[in-house]
């Protein structure tokens, strides 16, 4: 059985960049509900489209994403999680539905997110992220991987920025706090260089 993994992070910690990078190593699948709603942004479901709590930074409703975390562990032999669970009763679902090998923190200032979360590109084509001063293209606006168009998510304005930070403290911050009282919870240092902080990650992972 594959390895099962859950990055936990504040908007901007690098779990995006992270889990791409760790998906491919271990061979196992890449499980992100920020994606995964960004595919079906204009969805209709009983309260409303996606689109209308991510544009603001709010969380979009439990049901909706406990639902399509279920749907995809259920066909993963193997998974790193990246960006479920935000809160409490996201946390208790997914204690109900899977058990965990390693669960990791990604820990950044909040001063160091906004400048990421600002600057980060991202292409249209294959996610690939880009930062337009930690982690240039080789040609500005290009996707060194797949020569897609880089361009800059919705959310990533500094007012919704400032919004997804605070949503982050209220509701995810009690979710690392509760790992961490169980005793699983690892820390990384999310402010090295990415192949540092990936370095660190895999470390963590080979000893579970
Ligand atoms: P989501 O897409 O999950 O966004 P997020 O959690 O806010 O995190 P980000 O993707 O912004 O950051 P990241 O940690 O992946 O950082 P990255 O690697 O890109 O969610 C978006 C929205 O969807 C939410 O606001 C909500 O509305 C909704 N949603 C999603 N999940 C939900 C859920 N479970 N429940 C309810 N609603 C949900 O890195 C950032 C930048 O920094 C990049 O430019 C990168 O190049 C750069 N960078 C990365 N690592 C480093 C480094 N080590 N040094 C310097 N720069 C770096
Ligand atoms: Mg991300
Ligand atoms: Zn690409």
């Amino acid at each position: 059985m594959g390895k099962r993994i859950l990055l936990l992070g504040a908007p901007g910690a690098g779990k995006g960049t992270q889990s791409k990078r760790l998906a491919e190593t271990y061979g196992v699948e890449h499980v992100t509900t920020g994606d995964a709603l960004r595919a079906n942004k204009d969805m209709e479901t009983e309260y409303g489209t996606p689109r209308s709590f991510m544009e603001k930074g709010e969380l979009v409703p439990d049901a909706v994403v406990n639902e399509i975390v279920e749907a995809a562990l259920e066909d993963a032999d193997g998974y790193v999680l990246d960006g479920y669970p935000r809160n409490l009763s996201q946390a208790e679902y997914l204690t109900e539905i899977t058990d965990l090998d390693a669960v990791i923190y990604l820990k950044v200032a909040e001063s160091e997110l906004v400048e990421r979360l600002t600057g980060r590109r991202v292409c249209d084509d294959c996610g690939t992220n880009f930062h337009v001063k930690f982690n240039q293209p080789e040609e500005e606006g290009v996707c060194d991987d797949c020569g897609g168009e880089l361009v800059q998510r919705d959310d990533d304005t500094e007012e919704t920025v400032r919004e997804r930070l605070s949503v982050f403290k209220e509701n995810t911050e009690p979710v690392i706090e509760h790992y961490r009282d169980e005793g699983v919870l690892v820390e990384v240092d999310g402010e090295q260089t990415p192949d540092e902080v990936f370095e660190d990650v895999q470390a963590v992972i080979d000893d579970a």
